[in-house]
């Protein structure tokens, strides 16, 4: 932060208007005053992000809305690094868990704001048949396979390039993905878009094709804390899903297949509830799960970009909605994180952030009767998913 900036958040948290005008005057600029003023100009800015050890440079993209929304996505993994939004009083803070350098994402374990694939979730026993020939993929969770394998789409390099939106900036991000590259079959051209528009969205436009049959399953995998990155836990988060059904797992957290109503369970947020206020309830899933990390089976039309879930923070204002095509959500509660050093030397205790992956269900390919993962050729695999942001009044609820 500059002194400037420090200048003018000091002044605006006192009202002191000549404060304000001796920041002005400093040539403060940018993020705090686009959030008040509304007049920031949108724009992508590129740097260096650093070299992976195998001495591949990475960049580093700063997308900047009108309203001063600031996202920084790397093209290593497509990874969302950092996400500052104001609360309702005007204060931007970083609401995403990461790492300051890429050496971090090259060692993380958790997917921190990853895309992932080819297959995001589990697939039982790290294998699927398609028209008769077995598939075998890495074991790298248990007897499972997980989040697309040893090197899915996290840990690889993709092109990146700018491209023009109307009210949003866009970085296109591309990766060819190789015909058995981690066990798949077919050459998977994957192109993820992140669209930041001056609506406050965060819009992920996911496309690819093959030139052979094979499964496909995308996500997005940011850990939110609407108080800020490394305040603590996201307990007292308020959580509510449009999903009467979810799919519960057995004890390696592969779905058994039943679509169980949540009615009458923990896992109803058919109302917003607070994350925390049932999570340590010895319910079998739950206790399974070790708190969320269930896929809910969205209530929707095929394919409708339409309203999964939304999460509200009552003492910074702060509240996200989540709206997808794909018919699943994994709600996860960060009930791995184990006291993981992270940005600005901060600490990500358990449970101190949630994700809203939105997906098909796990083990899809290994399911007939889940909504097919299938792409053939000549198809080609879509997705949209918005995350939009917005602060709202101490008396309002989500
Ligand atoms: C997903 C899984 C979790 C966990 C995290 C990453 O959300 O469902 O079980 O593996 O990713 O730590």
């Amino acid at each position: 932060m500059t002194i400037g900036t420090q200048l003018l958040r000091r002044g605006v948290a006192r009202g002191g208007s000549l404060a304000l005008v001796f920041a002005l005057c400093l040539g403060v600029t940018a993020p705090l005053l686009a959030a008040t003023s509304q007049k920031a100009e949108a724009r992508i800015d590129k740097r260096a992000f650093g070299k992976l050890q195998d001495g591949t440079a990475v960049d580093i993209y700063t997308l900047r809305n009108s309203r001063g929304l600031e996202v920084e996505i790397t093209n290593y993994g497509g990874v969302v690094v950092s996400l500052r939004t104001p609360d309702r009083r005007g204060r931007m803070v970083d609401i995403v868990l990461g790492y300051d350098d890429l050496s971090g994402y090259e060692a993380d374990t958790s997917y921190f704001g990853a895309v992932v694939g080819r297959y995001a979730n589990r697939i039982a026993g790290a294998s699927f048949k398609l028209n008769g020939v077995e598939y075998q993929l890495a074991k790298n969770n248990g007897p499972n396979h997980l989040h697309g394998g040893l090197r899915g789409f996290n840990k690889v390099v993709w092109q990146a390039r700018e491209i023009p939106r109307k009210d949003a900036v866009a970085l296109e991000l591309t990766y060819l993905s190789k015909d058995t590259e981690e066990g798949y079959p077919g050459n998977l051209t994957v192109t993820v878009t992140y669209v930041l528009s001056n609506a406050n969205e965060l819009r992920i436009e996911y496309a690819a094709t093959t030139d052979k049959e094979t499964v496909v399953n995308l996500t997005h995998h940011s850990y939110f804390n609407l108080v800020g990155a490394g305040t603590g836990d996201v307990l007292s988060h308020q959580a509510k899903i449009n999903a009467d059904r979810f799919t519960p797992v057995d004890e390696t957290l592969i779905p058994t297949g039943e679509l169980k109503a949540v009615k009458g369970t923990p896992f109803d947020f058919s109302r917003a509830t607070a994350i925390g206020s049932r999570i340590n309830q010895p319910d079998e899933q739950l206790v399974l799960g070790k708190g969320y990390d269930h896929n809910f089976v969205l209530n929707k039309m095929a394919q409708e970009l339409s309203l999964a879930a939304s999460v509200y923070e009552p003492v910074s204002g702060r509240a996200l909605e989540m709206w997808t095509t794909e018919p699943g959500m994994q709600l996860y509660t960060g009930n791995f994180l184990d006291n993981v050093r992270g940005k600005a030397d901060k600490v990500y205790v358990r449970r101190g952030g949630f994700c809203l992956e939105a997906e098909h269900f796990p083990d899809s390919p290994n399911k007939p009767s889940f909504p097919s993962t299938v792409l053939k050729p000549g198809e080609r695999y879509t997705q949209t998913t918005v995350y939009k942001f917005m602060v709202r009044g101490a008396k309002e609820k989500p």
